[in-house]
């Protein structure tokens, strides 16, 4: 608690309000305001534009200079240096492992990575061309069904037993799901395989021929997952923190967490993202979309351009353009007419008034999906590929709550609809 404190005073209450103001190691303060219920109103913040809904010590973002961290550590360092499984320890521990704890950690996740046999038969359940998103909602909640056996969540054990099932498993049931809509065999994990070349053989191997993961391609796999891993208290994150606080088992949890990252404004956006550079088709064409995109009367918006909280720069953005270069050079691939056209619509968009004004910069979404189409993966499990990387920061999120002290999240509304009024029978009404 800080010494400073901020003084309410509200029209109609004779008394002004002392609220305690909260400093955190970085970032902005906040104002408890948690005792305006007591004198008859609530804060109003739709959106939660300026509204801190927990603590937390896993991520820090500074969206005015572009900055990310986890456990301190920023982006640019971890992108470079360590690999996606590292940064889930770290996210899951607060601490980056010792080498003994790294060799441990990931033996525990190779040695989860098979799903119960009877997961498969519930794949058929679906119809083969069904958007694999769906898919994932559905089998990531049905594991409460499968491992029943860990899913008390006062106990840490249990919890820590599902953040490992969840982190291994991910690559094999999104594997499974591509494979499902592809209608081909269902290829099991290979645990002498690294996470990302495990994820790559799952989803490219068949069991007719030997199939070779490349260097390159698993690099650039491994990038994306840890580009991806966390981002604080997005949509995602904050919906599994709100069904985790009712008490909810964490795979139900995790499957809230993925059918909100489906939205376009989330991470439904690096579909998007590729679907538009395809639309716009031509680097002359480019000047008609940025015009719709200001266009007030038209819906249309950038895809993969803007940010709630970044607004000066993507600090993931960055890296992902960096290994977009890097990874469609090693592949021969620098000619690909939708990279050009991601670059020049990204330099137009950068100097253009509206977007300089509305601080609106690629976001990390802008250039994924270039990486990913690189590597082979099909657009419709593009955003799998993001719950899959995001999986652990859901899981660390769900797990920081329910280890410290939490009750339900129930917000609370401006009501604006009809007073009280008599029920009308169907005879009388208009
Ligand atoms: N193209 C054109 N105009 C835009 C865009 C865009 N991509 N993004 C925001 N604006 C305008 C918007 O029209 C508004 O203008 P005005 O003030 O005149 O009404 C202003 O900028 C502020 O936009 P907002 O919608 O109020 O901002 P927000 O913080 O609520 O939304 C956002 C952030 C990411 C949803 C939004 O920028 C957007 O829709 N971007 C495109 C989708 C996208 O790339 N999403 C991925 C986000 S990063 C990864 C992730 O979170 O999963």
């Amino acid at each position: 608690m800080s010494d400073r404190k901020a003084t309410l005073t509200i029209d109609g209450i004779d008394e002004p309000l002392d609220l305690a103001i909260y400093d955190g190691t970085l970032g902005p303060s906040v104002i408890d305001v948690g005792k305006l219920v007591s004198k008859g109103v609530f804060t109003y913040d739709p959106g939660f534009v300026s509204t801190a809904a927990c603590e937390s010590t896993i991520t820090f973002i500074d969206g005015g200079k572009g900055i990310l961290l986890h456990g301190g550590y920023p982006i640019e360092q971890l992108a470079e240096k360590s690999s996606y499984l590292e940064v889930c320890y770290l996210l899951l521990h607060g601490e980056l492992p010792s080498a003994q704890q790294k060799a441990e950690f990931e033996s525990v996740i190779r040695n989860h990575t098979m799903v119960n046999d009877q997961v498969s038969v519930f794949f058929r359940g679906f119809r083969r061309d069904a958007h694999p998103m769906a898919i994932m909602c559905g089998v990531v909640g049905a594991l409460s069904a499968f491992y029943h056996d860990a899913t008390d969540i006062s106990d840490s054990l249990h919890r820590e037993i599902s953040a490992h099932r969840l982190i291994a498993k991910m690559p094999t049931l999104a594997a499974m799901t591509y494979k499902y809509t592809k209608g081909q065999p269902f290829m099991y994990p290979r645990n002498d395989l690294n996470y990302a070349e495990n994820f790559l053989y799952m989803m490219f191997g068949n069991p007719c021929e030997e199939y070779k993961v490349s260097p390159v391609l698993s690099r650039a796999m491994d990038r994306i997952f840890l580009l991806h891993a966390d981002h604080e208290q997005n949509a995602s994150t904050s919906t599994v923190r709100m069904a985790g606080s009712t008490g909810a088992n964490p795979f139900a949890c995790i499957s809230a967490g993925i059918a909100a990252l489906w939205g376009p404004s989330h991470g439904g956006a690096n579909e998007a993202v590729l679907a538009m550079l395809t639309e716009i088709g031509d680097v002359s064409r480019i000047d008609e979309f940025v015009a719709r995109a200001k266009d007030k009367d038209d819906p249309f918006r950038l895809m993969g351009f803007g940010h709630r909280v970044y607004k000066n720069f993507d600090p993931r953005a960055l890296v992902m353009k960096q290994t977009a270069d890097e990874v469609l050079g090693e592949l021969g691939l620098k000619d690909d007419p939708l990279l050009a056209i991601a670059q020049r619509l990204e330099q137009i968009a950068l100097e253009d008034e509206y977007f300089i004004e509305k601080k609106l910069y690629p976001n990390v979404d802008f250039y994924s999906g270039l990486i990913l189409k690189a590597i082979g993966i099909p657009i419709s499990m593009f955003t799998v590929i993001f719950a899959l990387g995001r999986t652990v920061g859901w899981i660390s999120h769900w797990n920081e709550m329910i280890s410290n002290s939490y009750r339900i999240a129930r917000p609370r509304q401006l009501y604006i609809g009809p007073v009280k009024r008599d029920y009308v029978e169907l005879d009388e009404r208009e």
